[in-house]
């Protein structure tokens, strides 16, 4: 059965008013709360640290969904499970698409009672996840170039969820789609048309008077 949640992107919300951007989303029905983590190397900006998704991780009841854009997951995916992650997406880009290391983050997060995700970048081969999905319990398609909100939505992303959904339906895997970049009530619908069960959105929901109206209009 697919999913229809949206995951509203922290990258955009006021960062000296954290708690309260957080419980505004949660009253208005996100089942998913989106932290991007940036450490100024696989990205050029930095963004949330785990002492930040620790202070604010348990003030509300939806998944802490934490996508580390990081150029060292192996180090970095334990810490952000340690931090209340309740699900880590890691870049196969930043293991160099290394089997060995990638079943590593994958292996640690889960002996961690952490679910794990992988992702990749718009000019990343959709094949590269194959192999995974079998293991992974959610699959992250870049919309944009990661880095930072409020770009344009890159079309070539749909072609991607829609290999992916026919992939994981094919061989019954329980592995969630998720989508992420440009995200708004148009291209949104796109998505979930190809076969996203999450969208993730920033600069859409955050920095606005009308959040319940733009929600809604992700459904
Ligand atoms: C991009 C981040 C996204 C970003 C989405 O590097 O991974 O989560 O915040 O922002 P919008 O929705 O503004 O494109
Ligand atoms: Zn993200």
């Amino acid at each position: 059965m697919m999913k229809n949640y949206i995951a509203p992107s922290l990258l955009s919300a006021d960062k000296n008013d954290l708690k309260n951007e957080i419980l505004k989303v949660e009253k208005l029905g996100a089942e998913w709360i989106h932290w991007d983590v940036m450490d100024g190397i696989f990205v050029p900006n930095k963004s949330y640290t785990p002492e930040q998704v620790q202070e604010y991780a348990k003030c509300h009841k939806m998944v802490n969904d934490v996508h580390i854009m990081v150029q060292d997951p192996k180090k970095w995916a334990p810490i952000f499970a340690d931090a209340g992650a309740d699900l880590v997406t890691f870049h196969l880009e930043a293991v160099d698409f290394c089997p060995k290391c990638t079943a590593k983050v994958i292996n640690d997060l889960h002996a961690k009672n952490c679910k794990a995700g992988i992702s990749i970048k718009p000019a990343t081969n959709v094949k590269t996840c194959f192999p995974w999905l079998d293991k992974v319990d959610l699959v992250l398609v870049m919309s944009v170039e990661p880095g930072k909100g409020g770009q344009a939505f890159i079309p070539s992303a749909l072609k991607k969820i829609k290999k992916l959904r026919k992939y994981i339906d094919k061989h019954n895997l329980n592995c969630l789609i998720e989508v992420d970049g440009g995200i708004n009530a148009e291209t949104g619908a796109k998505c979930r048309k190809a076969g996203a069960d999450i969208l993730v959105a920033g600069s859409y929901i955050y920095g606005h008077d009308d959040v319940k109206e733009r929600m809604e209009s992700l459904r």
